[in-house]
Parts: structure tokens; C-alpha cells; sequence
């Protein structure tokens, strides 16, 4: 519906025609106006939606629940531990398992570099650094054993549950080799590729 007409005002000797905005552009417009009020109130007010942020956090969480039923009916494998080791979620709360004064972090410090245990970061191990290796350090502690230059002293963690035990071993997976400076490498430690 165009019309020769043009509005009062030119600027710059630019004048500009004065034509009605199309129906389809009006109602796609109201559509958006009563769009958002549903929409602000669905996610901001009564807050009932996930936010893209929130919503990514819960699918992440729900992928490494998944993975862990699913992995829950296996005997634990390098495969599997290196498999939860990639999960965002399973990382990251191993991560706040480890970091927790109370667990590791008092003993490996909270970047995993060591202090009266070893660095966890480093490519040295004295039990090795396999998945399944670091799993039996976690799970099963390791006792002094003068005899044959075992130091010990790391505490064995059956008491805390699988579910513990495979996320911090999933932690320790995710920091290894990222080579943080800090303690230096046991005397009885064997390099690891
Ligand atoms: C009371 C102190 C203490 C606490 C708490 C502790 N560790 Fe240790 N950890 C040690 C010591 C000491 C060693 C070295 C033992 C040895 O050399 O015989 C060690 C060894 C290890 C090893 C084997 C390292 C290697 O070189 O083979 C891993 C893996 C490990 N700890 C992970 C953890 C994790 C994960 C936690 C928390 C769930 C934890 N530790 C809690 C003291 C501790």
C-alpha cells in the first residue's frame, strides 16, 4: 500500500516517503511484543525455564549420570576411568571432592602439586599413572613398606564410596601431566609416557 506522499520534514535535502508498515511486519512485531511478556515471565519471574546456561549445566549433569549407571554395571577399566575423565560434569565435581581440605588437597595441595604427598601433575609416579594404577592408590591407600622404599602414608578412601573414589580418580586423570610446579619427584618414582 505505497503512496507518492511524503512526510513534512527533509533533512539535507532528503525527504522520506510516509508509507504504512505492512501487516505481516505489524504483526510479526505484536507477536514479538506478547512473545517476550510470556517469556520474561516464564524464565525471569516465576523462573519455571532453564536458562541456556543452567539448561546446558543440566544436560551435562545428566549425560555423566547417564555414563555412570551405564558404567556402574562394568568391572572398572582403564577404558572406563579414562571415559569419565572427559565428562565436564564428573571432572568437575571431583575437582570440588579433591579441592576440599578434608579429602586430598591437604596432603597434594588444592592444584594437585604435592606437599607431603606427591605432585599429581608430573609425569613421575611411584605406582604408576595408569587410570587403573592412580584408582587402587585412591581406593586402596598405599602403606609405608621400608623395605622396599615405600614412603606410604596415603590413606585408603573404600570407606568414602565408589562414587567418590571415581571422581576424584577422574580429577586426578584430567590434572595429569599438566605439570603444575611444586614437589619434587619421589626418589622411588619411575617416569611415565
Ligand atoms: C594424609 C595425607 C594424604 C591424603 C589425605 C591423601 N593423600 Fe594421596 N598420597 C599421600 C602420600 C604420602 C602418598 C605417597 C605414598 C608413597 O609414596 O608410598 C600419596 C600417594 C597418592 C597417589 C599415588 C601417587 C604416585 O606417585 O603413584 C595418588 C594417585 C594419590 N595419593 C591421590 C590422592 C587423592 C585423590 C586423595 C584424596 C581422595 C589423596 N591422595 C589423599 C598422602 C595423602
Amino acid at each position: 500500500m505505497s503512496t507518492n506522499a511524503t512526510r513534512s520534514h527533509t533533512f539535507d535535502g532528503i525527504e522520506e516517503f510516509d508509507n504504512r508498515l505492512p501487516n505481516w511486519w505489524l504483526w510479526t512485531f505484536y507477536g514479538a511484543c506478547i512473545f517476550s511478556v510470556f517469556y520474561w515471565i516464564h524464565f525471569h519471574t516465576i523462573g519455571t525455564g532453564a536458562l541456556p546456561g543452567e539448561a546446558y549445566q543440566l544436560e551435562q549433569r545428566e549425560a555423566a549420570l547417564r555414563l555412570e549407571q551405564q558404567l556402574a554395571a562394568n568391572p572398572v577399566t582403564d577404558e572406563m576411568l579414562l571415559k569419565l575423565a572427559q565428562e565436564p560434569a564428573f571432572v568437575a565435581e571431583g575437582k570440588a571432592l579433591f579441592q576440599d581440605m578434608t579429602h586430598c588437597a591437604l596432603c597434594h595441595r588444592a592444584d594437585g602439586g604435592g606437599l607431603v604427598g606427591p605432585n599429581l601433575t608430573d609425569d613421575m609416579w611411584v605406582y604408576g599413572g595408569r587410570p587403573m594404577d592412580i584408582y587402587t592408590s585412591i581406593l586402596k591407600g598405599r602403606a609405608a613398606d621400608p623395605a622396599n622404599g615405600y614412603m606410604g602414608g596415603m590413606p585408603e578412601h573404600t570407606s568414602k564410596g565408589m562414587q567418590f573414589v571415581l571422581r576424584t580418580t577422574a580429577y586426578v586423570l584430567s590434572i595429569k601431566h599438566s605439570n603444575v610446579p611444586g614437589k619434587a619427584p619421589e626418589p622411588n618414582a619411575k617416569r611415565e609416557q
